[in-house]
């Protein structure tokens, strides 16, 4: 058998453009993502600029991040954000009581987080605290970070040193209300939205409501029915990948079974985008209000030796796995999901990359995210696909995942990921009469689905040039190796 994917390749208007922002990350206060992963301070050995990292500077421009959030997660509905600005040495120390009782000494706080954004070419994203603040605190937030008129919060940030506003559009309304965000009704977060929208003004500001914990479609319901359409600009919806909840197995060194299940949960959340997408289209028909997926990625157990509260693990092939099955589900509903954001971007759970003292490594996930990047704001070109299956006991999953699309310059790419362990697979791509000469590309592969890059051997597993496709007519013959990610340019 073969797998065969038709790409309909032509100008249709209708198609949408794949948001740059579905490439997005996500920094938390959580073990050593901000402290030790971006922020070494000033006057550390490090280089860095202003106190953060040049090396992660560097890679995370070269992955082209659109934009951060931050400071949460869980820690965000703890925050008070007048607690990091103004002298370092003033600031008080807190403890971080959702992430193994750090202490947090605010010394990395809104300027340094904009500023950075500002050296990252990245835009923010802003989670306001709803659980344990005040329609006021997050009010006031916004004027110190946005406003260039004479106001008490503008006069303040420029006391602390930054005359002009930055440019922070996106703003999260608390996070996970559900949960460590205030254990909230649907039918209670809804009133509570609505106040704090409205004191947040509704400029060039992009508001995201607290969504569904995976399949709460109730929560979404709830959420669509009960906000007036000038308050949201977009609703969340956090999924995590594991083999179960309670038993999540480790990061690396896992069995086939745990890989398999790990996919299976990867991949729910096409089910999940297109359940949550048809009650959106109920209220929203026109798709003015954006799904944002604000959290994913894979969550296994922490390394060993490690702190349980630090969520640090390694990352893997089958990580590349995921992102790459995952990137192309958004891509083919961008229509819908127009802002994802990877849980997190350094040190914590999923990430692109892991810090050890002077030392950074980029793991199998960057190098995805970074092939990917010829997908941000290139149109979509939807696709029909016949896959062949992975097989694991009785358990089967569609083995090929692809996306394709057509940037600013009328370049196709088309991104594959194989995420069967044990066979080559071969595909046949048609491309419905579209005329290219040739056929280049890069693949990520490694020998076992395990494989991942520590310290000792930091490039293990690095992207390639792709040999596997040849031209015959107006299809492309390729052979994807085992558990591999592709991304193809057609010139
Ligand atoms: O990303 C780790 C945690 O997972 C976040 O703080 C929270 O929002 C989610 O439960």
């Amino acid at each position: 058998a073969q797998t065969t994917i038709t790409v309909a390749a032509g100008n249709n208007p209708a198609d949408p453009v794949i948001n740059k922002y579905i490439y997005s990350h996500f920094a938390e206060h959580l073990g050593r993502g901000i402290y030790g992963g971006f922020y070494v301070g000033d006057t550390s050995k490090i280089p860095n600029t202003n106190g953060v990292r040049n090396d992660v500077i560097a890679a995370l421009k070269k992955m082209k991040i659109p934009s951060l959030r931050w400071p949460g997660g869980c820690f965000a509905d703890t925050y008070h954000w007048k607690d990091g600005i103004g002298p370092k040495d003033k600031r008080p120390a807190i403890v971080n009581k959702w992430w193994g009782n750090a202490i947090e000494d605010n010394s990395f706080g809104t300027h340094d987080f904009l500023n950075m954004c500002e050296l990252l070419g990245a835009d923010p994203y802003m989670a306001g605290n709803v659980g344990s603040g005040s329609v006021q605190e997050l009010a006031d937030w916004v004027q110190y970070t946005t406003s260039d008129n004479k106001n008490p919060m503008s006069d303040l940030r420029r006391a602390n040193g930054r005359e002009k506003p930055w440019n922070v559009k996106f703003w999260g309304v608390g996070n996970e209300a559900w949960g460590c965000g205030g254990n909230m009704t649907p039918e209670y977060y809804v009133n509570e939205f609505r106040k704090y929208s409205t004191f947040m003004g509704n400029g060039n500001i992009f508001r995201v409501a607290s969504g569904a914990n995976v399949a709460d479609y109730h929560w979404t319901e709830t959420l669509m029915k009960g906000i007036p359409k000038g308050l949201i600009e977009g609703i969340a919806l956090h999924s995590y990948s594991f083999v179960e909840w309670d038993k999540k197995g480790p990061a690396t060194g896992f069995s086939e079974e745990q890989y398999f299940r790990t996919m299976k949960s990867a991949l729910f959340m096409d089910s999940l985008i297109i359940n949550h997408s048809k009650i959106m289209d109920k209220y929203d028909p026109n798709k003015k209000i954006a799904l944002v997926v604000d959290e994913w990625g894979g969550w296994y157990d922490v390394e060993p030796n490690t702190n349980p509260g630090f969520l640090f693990q390694q990352n893997s092939m089958r990580d590349a796995m995921i992102a790459g099955a995952t990137l192309n589900i958004f891509n083919n509903h961008a229509d819908r999901v127009r802002m994802a954001n990877l849980a997190q971007c350094i040190n914590v759970l999923q990430s692109v990359i892991l810090t050890d003292k002077d030392k950074m490594i980029l793991t199998p996930t960057y190098h995805v995210m970074e092939m990917y990047n010829v997908h941000q704001d290139a149109t979509l070109l939807p696709l029909t696909i016949k896959s062949d299956d992975y097989t694991f006991g009785t358990g089967k999953l569609p083995a090929i995942s692809a996306s394709a699309s057509r940037d600013k310059n009328g370049v196709i790419h088309i991104s594959l990921v194989n995420i069967d362990p044990n066979h080559v697979q071969k595909l046949a791509l048609n491309l419905s009469g579209e005329k290219f000469k040739g056929v280049t590309g890069r693949v990520l592969a490694s020998a076992k689905v395990g494989d991942y890059n520590s310290f000792a051997q930091p490039e293990k597993v690095k992207p390639e040039v792709f040999k596997g496709a040849s031209v015959k007519g107006e299809v492309i013959n390729i052979s994807m190796p085992t558990a591999s990610v592709v991304v193809l340019t057609l010139n």
